[in-house]
């Protein structure tokens, strides 16, 4: 899948809606999906970052994505429900949806693990994509041919010393992601999750202060995949736990 190359219109006319769409794999990821034809809906707390993003995508004459300003550590049920009615009047459906953003925490062993963080990392990285999800579900539906991507990570799959919260919510997502594959099978929603693997980003040099970062791909190197699990030519995977190398 890493040698996949999308046809320059894969995403023609589809509404894709990407979280952490400032900075890092979600960006990469708003412009390679607005650079084959989809109108992206930027979500993100830095209204900065995504203006940036927007301005990248109009720049380059793709469909004028949508910017969403919202901070998922905070945000509330009505909040994704005022999201949803949003979307349902300027677009009447979603096509994909990318659950990228998310919070790292601090890597420490569980004894001196701090409980507010913890719950911070659990409010971010899953209850937000719960809530952002059943939100969504309706609009999903009315698409002909939807995507739901969770970010996941190795060490969602793999436990590890000292990745406490971080790698207990890729876990959920994992989880939660089979779950949503198993009932929306034989619909036009496919769910599955991706690892991107180390990747040249902020979140990456915050967990590797002592690597070199030009050792490892950008997050523009990784799309292929993204691209892939976003369009049509994925319509019979679901349910799949993939990695973007
Ligand atoms: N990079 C890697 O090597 C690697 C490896 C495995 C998995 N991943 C996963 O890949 C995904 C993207 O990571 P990345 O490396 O691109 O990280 P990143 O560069 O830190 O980007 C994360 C994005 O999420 C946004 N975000 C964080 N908390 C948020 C909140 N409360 N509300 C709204 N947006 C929030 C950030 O917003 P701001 O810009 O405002 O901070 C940022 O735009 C994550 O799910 C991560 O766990 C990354």
């Amino acid at each position: 899948m890493k040698d996949y190359t999308a046809s320059p219109d894969l995403l023609k006319d589809r509404v894709i809606l990407v979280t952490g769409a400032g900075d890092g794999i979600g960006r990469a990821a708003s412009k390679a999906y607005a650079a084959h034809g989809a109108t992206v809906i930027l979500l993100g707390r830095t209204t900065r970052k995504l203006e940036n993003v927007y301005d990248e995508i109009t720049q380059a004459s793709h469909p004028e994505p949508a910017i969403y300003p919202m901070n998922l550590e905070g945000a509330s049920p009505k909040d994704y429900e005022d999201l949803a009615n949003t979307l349902e009047k300027e677009f009447g459906k979603l096509d994909g949806l990318l659950h990228n953003a998310s919070l790292l925490g601090t890597l420490t062993p569980i004894e001196h693990y701090d409980i507010e963080l913890w719950h911070k990392i659990m409010q971010v990285n899953v209850n937000a994509p719960f809530m952002l999800t059943r939100a969504c579900l309706g609009l999903l539906k009315k698409s002909a041919d939807a995507s739901i991507i969770f970010t996941t990570s190795s060490v969602g799959r793999q436990g590890r010393a000292y990745w406490g919260g971080y790698s207990v919510s890729k876990f959920a997502n994992e989880g939660f992601m089979q779950i949503l594959a198993d009932e929306l099978e034989n619909t036009s929603i496919r769910v599955n999750s991706l690892n991107p693997k180390a990747t040249r980003t902020k979140m990456r040099a915050m967990a590797y202060p002592g690597e070199n970062p030009n050792t490892l791909p950008t997050a523009d190197e990784i799309m292929p995949v993204y691209l892939y699990l976003m369009g049509s030519d994925s319509k019979e995977v679901n349910g799949q736990a993939l990695d973007a190398r």
